[in-house]
């Protein structure tokens, strides 16, 4: 089994004061694997690290307890109650996405196990009710969450998000656009965090509204260029709420000169740029990106 990772197109923190978001299923993944067993062992192939508990113990264990493992046991111990399961499984893990930078690693990770104990045990859960579960489990763990990730890794695509309602959207110039997701550097701050930082900034209603707008002129365009552009202005308006670094801007920047545009894309402090990529300049963007020492992933929506 296996789920994809999430980027935001526009909108990152204009959704959370209730304003638009689109987010897009991309092609980077976590899978697990699952074989029958007698307790419930979880081993994480990235970190190489295993964790053996019996059914008695998911039961009554606080998941948050246990350090890397807490998202993994969480959507064992969810999917176990939901369907009342009483069998155990050895369950693999592993991901190619980066963590703890905005694209939805821990959701990945979480919708790939309910989805795969629910199949290995014959059920075939709803994708609302996919979604449902991961956004509890998200929720335990983080103690608040949105369903931005959740939905986004659970109904593929792309969505529109507003107040927590989602709306997926077929939009056809997206399916023929090609992205770079650049790892720029660790975020210093965690979401929670950047969030509090960003309420403090005076000017916001006047910055989510743009980016609002830049959402409406999104939906009555069909050049890439001009999405390019979008994104692009998206970014220097996230500049303005001070979510950027001087790593990021570079890199936004690069992307801008010799990509159609770029914005950087999650909760900012660091972390991912996202670019549009025009096809004639690829090799010309990829060696400029190559000197910054940036990891870069190729990457599209995925349907
Ligand atoms: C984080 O990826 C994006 C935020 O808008 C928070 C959220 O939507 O959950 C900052």
């Amino acid at each position: 089994m296996k789920s994809p990772a999430k980027a935001i197109l526009f909108g990152e923190h204009a959704v959370v004061y209730g304003y638009r978001a689109i987010s897009m299923a991309i092609n980077l993944y976590s899978y697990v694997n699952i074989k029958e067993s007698n307790d419930i062992t979880l081993y994480l192939h990235n970190l190489n690290k295993s964790l053996t508990i019996n059914l008695e113990e998911l039961k009554t264990i606080n998941p948050l307890k246990f350090g890397d493992f807490k998202y993994s046991l969480m959507a064992i111990k969810k999917v176990y109650e939901y369907l009342d399961i009483n069998n155990g499984i050895f369950t693999e893990i592993s991901s190619q996405i980066p963590v703890s930078c905005g694209l939805g690693s821990s959701a990945s990770i979480t919708l790939s196990l309910i989805r795969g104990i629910s199949n290995f045990f014959g059920y075939s859960l709803t994708d609302d009710e996919i979604a449902e579960l991961g956004y509890q489990v998200e929720k335990e763990v983080q103690g608040k969450a949105s369903r931005t990730d959740t939905a986004t890794i659970t109904y593929k695509g792309t969505l529109e998000i507003k107040k927590n309602k989602m709306k997926k959207i077929n939009n056809d110039l997206l399916k023929s656009c090609k992205f770079l997701v650049v790892f720029v550097e660790n975020r210093k701050k965690g979401t929670s965090e950047i969030i509090k930082d960003v309420a403090k900034c005076k000017d916001k209603d006047i910055i989510f509204k743009e980016i609002d707008a830049l959402i409406d002129e999104f939906y009555n365009i069909d050049d890439k260029r001009i999405l390019g552009n979008l994104m692009y202005r998206n970014h220097l308006l996230l500049k303005k709420l001070n979510i950027s670094t001087p790593k990021i801007d570079k890199i936004v920047e690069i992307g801008n000169i010799y990509g159609y545009g770029a914005k950087l894309t999650g909760a900012g402090g660091g972390g991912c740029v996202l670019i549009l990529v025009d096809e004639s300049r690829e090799k010309e963007l990829i060696n400029r990106l190559i000197n910054e020492n940036v990891k870069i992933f190729d990457c599209k929506v995925v349907y």
